[in-house]
């Protein structure tokens, strides 16, 4: 017998040698959640040391993340007022300006851009009267916030609504207003998934009639989300993205060969509990079940990672550069 698998499994040195997945501190992308009508930061069931901060207080936090070589964040905005159409985004456009202003060029902040935690009914979208989803108005909103998100600052926008031509919408719109070398980041293909109920909690945006089967994708259908996917590739991404990213492991290939765009994976907010909570039962060791899921979503493809761990990155030893 000389196929043997032993012969390079003898020590770490080894193993090291042959590790065909690395990656960087950098590739790693830390959520970060900041309400309007928070006094003092709010614990998120099941997201460990995941918090709802108020301004003052993520402050404090993206300072310790940066000491632990985590600089690449995606911002959630949560407006106390909520609305149904005209949307004042004066929070929202003050809590990037202060952060950009404070951290400057320190950190890359990505801002998700949706309409879930501004609306009264907490869905993604807009309704008309008869309750059908109104996409054109969607849009115009959609835009209209990622056009205040960039003239606040931030670096790179990541549509997570799943109206169809958002894309190509916001692409357009940014171009318009001089924010041309903007980056989307688009959701490209987001399932209706059982596992974002931690950030509902968090992002104060369940919704409050139905579901988001109307627009997030069947998860039993990979023929859509490639669709999806290439779609928005042809409007104008600059990166893609699966969610939830442990349960799309087989569609990250399949889309960077379908587009020959970089594919990345959010570690949703359920994948991560579930990890998180079984480590708090004891029953895996936190820091290396997700070392273990985010090597796996590499192994399957992903470019980079959206997970509420990356601010582990230094004490899980990824490197700098
Ligand atoms: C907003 C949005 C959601 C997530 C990211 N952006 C929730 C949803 O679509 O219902 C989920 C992220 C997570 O669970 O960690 N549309």
């Amino acid at each position: 017998m000389n196929d043997k698998l032993l012969r390079l499994k003898k020590n770490s040195i080894l193993r090291n040698m042959c590790a065909e997945t690395s990656f960087l501190s950098d590739q790693l992308i830390q959520p970060i959640f900041i309400s309007e009508k928070i006094t003092d930061k709010k614990n998120i069931p099941g997201l460990g040391d995941n918090y709802v901060f108020n301004i003052n207080d993520s402050f404090r936090q993206i300072e310790n993340d940066l000491k632990n070589n985590c600089r690449n964040f995606l911002l959630f905005l949560i407006p106390s007022q909520k609305s149904e159409k005209d949307f004042n985004l004066d929070f929202q456009s003050k809590t990037i300006n202060q952060i950009k202003k404070n951290f400057k060029d320190d950190i890359f902040l990505w801002s998700d851009v949706c309409l879930c935690s501004m609306t009264t009914h907490g869905h993604c979208c807009l309704f008309d009267e008869k309750q059908n989803i109104d996409n054109h108005k969607s849009l115009n909103a959609l835009s209209k916030i990622a056009i205040t998100y960039a003239n606040a600052g931030v670096d790179g926008i990541a549509p997570s609504d799943m109206m169809d031509g958002r894309t190509s919408k916001i692409r357009l719109s940014l171009d318009e207003n001089n924010h041309d070398l903007i980056p989307i980041m688009s959701y490209s293909s987001k399932f209706a998934s059982n596992f974002y109920g931690p950030f509902r909690e968090a992002a104060d945006s369940s919704p409050s009639f139905g579901d988001r089967k109307h627009y997030q994708l069947d998860y039993r259908n990979k023929n859509d989300a490639l669709r999806a996917s290439k779609r928005c590739a042809e409007e104008g991404a600059d990166l893609l993205m699966v969610k939830p990213g442990v349960y799309s492991l087989d569609l990250i290939q399949p889309i960077n060969n379908l587009t020959g765009l970089m594919v990345g994976a959010y570690q949703v907010s359920g994948e991560y509990a579930g990890i998180n909570l079984a480590s708090e039962k004891n029953l895996l060791k936190l820091n290396e079940g997700l070392f273990e899921s985010w090597h796996v979503m590499k192994r399957a493809g992903a470019q980079f990672i959206i997970t509420y761990g990356a601010r582990k990155s230094k004490e899980l030893g990824f490197s700098v550069k």
